[in-house]
């Protein structure tokens, strides 16, 4: 019995989880226009290119599934849109711009939204989107202002709200391209904003409308963790301030932001009870209030995060192992051990670049092949986006963040020394990485039926 039950843990280990189905896929973006003359119309006057549209941020709200689409080339259409998930008809549906074609215009003396990366639906039913407003950055950017965040009152989908940020807490270089927001007092809730260009922290409240910027060195990239390579495409990031992710507020009212610079392998937090204080943020006074966690070791950059509020469990997109690891909170450490695996894929996990639990306890990921789109070209006849789903219990299932009792934790444990080596192996692997995938399997599966031989 016990040796069965070890051979079964082996073998989920050492294929790693990947407990999540793909919901849909894309070659390429296309949305509902109103008519086939206009979407024709629009590809002619070059308002719309295929190829140039890349989905970047998701966030799930009810029966709808928003989309962010960045304006980094031209001919991005629509930069926010959605999808309804009660059509079950197609796994590539054509998307519906939000609210509009014309909140989506450029051409309007004062666009509505220019390029959006993250977007965050709170539960007293706002939508909260984060606007660069830089577009072209690819090719000639252009600035519409200060970065901004429109909120959206999702029952009616009316605009409630737009905040600018004032040109103070704008520097050379910003660009914001991440959100978090505490909003489980809907009167008094509070958005924080990542600045990757020149790393900061913008906190905005919504009952005293204002926002300002906080600054700390925890926010700037590490120069020693600028080597990405995926699937065979190399590149150096500088980027600062970028994953963010809330506890569940304690009974203090707060919660704990984690966050880490998305060129950095290193994890930190901080209570936001620092960050919400205005007078207490923009001090020098809050050095000592932020928390280092620890480090995620080599290859271990980590684009988005979300907490599942209900487990606890923090979930992290790798882009450069194409995976998604987790880590559950209420461990404390964040040690190896500590952190499992939720799922790896050299096909369908390329560019995980945005991930979120929904209020049905399912995790959703988007994967598109950034660096392709960027360094090199999406070929038009493969399935370039993928957005995978599961539930937060089968996504975690067998691995260090499963939240239900374990029968073995010894055994568990051994294994993960028994398989941490063949970890850091496939990381610093220099051969192509289908080998090292085989090596490491196969070194799990060697090391898994040894385990197997001395309990049988
Ligand atoms: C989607 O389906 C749910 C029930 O499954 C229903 O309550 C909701 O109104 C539907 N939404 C739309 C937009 O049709
Ligand atoms: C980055 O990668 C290059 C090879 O691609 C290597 O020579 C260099 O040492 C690496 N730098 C760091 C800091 O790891
Ligand atoms: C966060 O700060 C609040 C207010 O100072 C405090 O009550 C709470 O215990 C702090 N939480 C943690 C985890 O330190
Ligand atoms: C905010 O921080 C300042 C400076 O540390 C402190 O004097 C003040 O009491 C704090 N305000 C609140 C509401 O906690």
């Amino acid at each position: 019995m016990l040796a069965y039950l070890a051979l079964t843990l082996c073998l989920g280990v050492a294929m790693a989880n990947n407990n999540l189905r793909v919901a849909y896929e894309w070659r390429e973006i296309d949305f509902k226009y109103e008519s086939y003359d206009q979407r024709w119309q629009a590809i002619e006057a070059g308002s719309f290119k295929p190829a140039n549209v890349i989905p970047y941020g998701l966030e799930v709200y009810r029966s709808r599934l928003f989309i962010t689409l960045p304006r980094w080339r031209a001919g991005v259409p629509a930069t926010l849109a959605y999808l309804d998930l009660n059509d079950t008809s197609t796994q590539t549906p054509a998307l519906t711009p939000f609210l509009n074609w014309q909140s989506q215009s450029l051409s309007e003396e004062n666009p509505e939204l220019v390029s959006t990366f993250r977007v965050r639906a709170d539960r007293c039913g706002r939508l909260w989107v984060l606007d660069s407003r830089i577009s072209s950055v690819l090719e000639q950017t252009k600035l519409y202002g200060p970065a901004q965040l429109l909120i959206y009152d999702l029952h009616n989908d009316n605009l409630l709200r737009r905040h600018v940020f004032p040109a103070e807490q704008m520097k050379q270089n910003s660009f914001f391209a991440n959100l978090a927001v505490e909003g489980h007092d809907c009167e008094n809730t509070y958005a924080y904003a990542a600045d990757l260009g020149s790393p900061g922290l913008v906190v905005y409240s919504w009952r005293d409308q204002e926002s300002w910027r906080v600054q700390h060195h925890f926010f700037h990239p590490d120069p020693m963790a600028g080597n990405f390579s995926i699937n065979g495409i190399e590149f150096q990031w500088d980027d600062g301030l970028y994953g963010l992710a809330l506890s569940k507020p304690e009974t203090s009212g707060f919660s704990t932001l984690y966050f880490h610079p998305l060129t950095s392998s290193m994890e930190f937090s901080v209570n936001t009870s620092v960050l919400r204080n205005k007078t207490l943020a923009t001090s020098g006074q809050i050095y000592r209030e932020f928390k280092v966690l620890g480090s995620r070791g080599t290859n271990g950059q980590a684009g988005a995060q979300f907490l599942d509020q209900e487990t606890g469990v923090l979930f992290y997109t790798l882009p450069n192992m194409n995976a998604v690891d987790c880590w559950k909170t209420s461990d404390g450490m964040y040690t190896e051990k500590q952190r499992g695996r939720v799922y790896m894929d050299d096909k369908t996990m390329v560019f995980p670049s945005d991930i979120k639990v929904d209020d049905k306890h399912n995790l959703w990921v988007l994967s598109n092949q950034l660096q392709e789109y960027i360094y090199d070209e999406l070929y038009p006849g493969s399935v370039n986006f993928r957005i995978l789903t599961g539930s937060v219990q089968e996504a975690i299932k067998n691995t260090a963040c499963d939240t239900k009792a374990k029968p073995f934790p010894e055994l568990i444990n051994k294994l993960g020394d028994i398989l941490n080596p063949v970890t850091n192996t496939k990381a610093a692997g220099s051969g192509p990485r289908s080998a090292a995938s085989t090596y490491s399997l196969s070194a799990a599966l060697i090391s898994c039926l040894l385990l197997f031989a001395r309990l049988a």
